[in-house]
């Protein structure tokens, strides 16, 4: 099969031909859509740095709800923005917390959108961290127990999947185990396996209000030069019974996101993250790049490099093109 023969262009001729020997395609149904839930009444603030995305009080929240489910968008993941903050960020685990309350009041009017929560405490906590701090750092099994009842709290609440983000080692367990042992065995859990300590998280902080007030978070997501520990990290996951992997960021760790897929077979999902998010648009603000081509083929690439769903804050703009 050698030129002159064989010609790669015979099948790329017309877009008829294209379109039957695509490999991979992009769907509404691959796309999990980031909300951020702020206390109070009749707020909606963009965020400066990703255009597009809000912090909105629970009506607004209630009413994209109902947009993103007429998308045809199966899910949402949640970020809270709590009234107050403290050092054991009791938000996070409260009945009454932001979450707690946002996820209620989506059920309530729109039961078919699926809600997963973000398990983590650096939204609630006045240091800014992913844990409790003891001796200047993370202390790790103390904070399981917090998410344990953070996970807990938000499945009592109606969370239809809960999705832990902090990287303590044992979380998927604690988690599980805290759900199995109060009626929750139905609930999946969807692991941030492989998190990395990345600068594209760097809008999301300003967005959830969430930026350490002391150091980095490098004492618990991973370094961005590792590869196998990703695996490490992944297998233990798996172990624990999460029962989706993610990957996160996306775009800088196309590589890892293949990696996995070959290596587990559980639904594998990738966040491409708020920085990633930013970049397309203010180069497209700027008209130095086609934003929605440049938007869906970021998309498409995650999903070659072996991703079965994305979140992403170009979910409902990704749906309309795609919904045509
Ligand atoms: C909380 C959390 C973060 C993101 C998702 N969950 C921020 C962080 O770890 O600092 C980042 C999402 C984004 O950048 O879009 N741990
Ligand atoms: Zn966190």
């Amino acid at each position: 099969m050698v030129f002159p023969e064989f010609r790669g262009r015979r099948l790329r001729r017309n877009d008829t031909l294209r379109r039957m020997v695509r490999e991979t395609h992009l769907r509404v149904d691959d796309f999990i859509y980031p909300m951020f839930s702020a206390f109070g009444k009749n707020i909606k603030k963009e965020i400066a740095s990703m255009p597009g995305i809000y912090q909105q009080s629970i009506e607004h929240i209630v009413a994209e709800a109902k947009e993103v489910h007429a998308l045809g968008i199966p899910a949402v993941i949640l970020f809270g923005i709590p009234k107050e903050k403290d050092a054991v960020g009791s938000d996070a685990y409260s009945d009454s917390g932001i979450i707690q309350e946002t996820i209620r009041a989506i059920k309530a009017e729109v039961p078919e959108l699926l809600v997963i929560t973000d398990v983590c405490m650096c939204e609630y906590t006045d240091h800014g961290h992913c844990g409790i701090i003891k001796n200047g750092d993370v202390d790790n099994d103390e904070t399981l127990e917090l998410l344990a009842a953070e996970a807990l709290s938000h499945a009592r609440a109606g969370a239809d999947i809960v999705a832990p983000s902090d990287m303590m080692d044992g979380r998927v367990l604690a988690i599980r185990e805290a759900l199995d042992e109060n009626g929750f065995e139905h609930i999946p859990v969807m692991s941030y396996a492989v998190k990395y300590a990345s600068a594209y998280y760097g809008p999301f902080r300003d967005a959830a209000d969430s930026t350490p007030q002391f150091g980095d978070r490098r004492s618990y997501q991973m370094d961005p030069a590792n590869r196998i520990e990703a695996f490490r990290e992944a297998q233990l996951d798996v172990q624990e019974c999460a029962d989706f992997l993610m990957v996160k960021p996306a775009l800088a760790y196309l590589d890892i996101l293949r990696d996995l897929k070959d290596r587990f077979d559980l639904p594998l999902v990738a966040y491409n993250v708020s920085g990633e998010y930013s970049m397309v648009k203010a180069a497209a603000a700027k008209g130095w790049i086609d934003g929605d081509r440049v938007m869906l083929e970021t998309l498409l690439g995650m999903k070659r490099a072996g991703a079965d769903l994305i979140i992403t804050y170009h979910a409902k703009e990704a749906a309309r093109l795609l919904n045509g």
